[in-house]
């Protein structure tokens, strides 16, 4: 079974082999997670998205980590739902992104992967819901990954996610 950590920090400086990022459909970059892991991998990113996409939300597309350091050797691009209140199938697609990021890792023979809060900052999604949806959609998804780090940018995220955490191993 694979083992979720919680950590506080920028998903940049993770020791993993695949960082997820919270993309827009183009791929070709953005705010957020997304400018942050395009800054670090350098513009050869922006040109593989643009090669792949468009990814539709819930999906997950990877390229390789260009000039992130060592171990990251693959990026994987999934797309959040954008919140609209909660009615529009946002929840299924959210789900949809851990799980296809986490076969997209499995593709990759990655061990160990890290995931920022998707789709909780210009997306909307509330913070709490998404961390149980992230938890439980981990735990359910077969893979081949052994450790999966959760990284939050900021204390509330990091608390919603250990509380979900916890919850879930209760
Ligand atoms: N490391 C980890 N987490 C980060 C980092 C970072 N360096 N920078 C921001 N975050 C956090 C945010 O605080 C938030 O909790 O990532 C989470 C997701 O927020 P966004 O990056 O805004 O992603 P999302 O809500 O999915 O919106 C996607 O934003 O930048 C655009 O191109 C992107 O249009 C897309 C949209």
């Amino acid at each position: 079974m694979v083992t979720i950590e919680v950590v506080l920090g920028d998903i940049t400086r993770e020791d993993v082999d695949v960082i997820v990022t919270a993309a827009n459909e183009s791929l070709l970059g953005g705010g957020g997670v997304d400018g942050a892991v395009h800054r670090a991998a350098g513009p050869r990113l922006a040109r593989a998205g643009g090669a792949i996409g468009p990814c539709p939300p819930g999906d997950a597309m990877p390229t390789p980590a260009f000039d992130l350091d060592p171990p990251v050797r693959h990026v994987i691009h999934t797309v959040g739902p954008v919140w609209e209140g909660g009615g529009h199938g946002e929840d299924k697609i959210l789900a949809s992104c851990y799980r296809r990021s986490l076969q997209v890792a499995d593709e990759l023979d990655a061990r160990t992967v890290a995931f920022p809060a998707i789709a909780t900052g210009v997306y909307g999604f509330p913070a709490e819901r998404a961390a149980r949806i992230a938890v439980a959609t981990l735990r359910s998804t077969p893979t081949n990954v052994h450790r999966v780090r959760l990284v939050a940018f900021d204390d509330d995220t990091r608390d919603h996610l250990h509380a979900a955490l916890t919850a879930s191993a209760g």
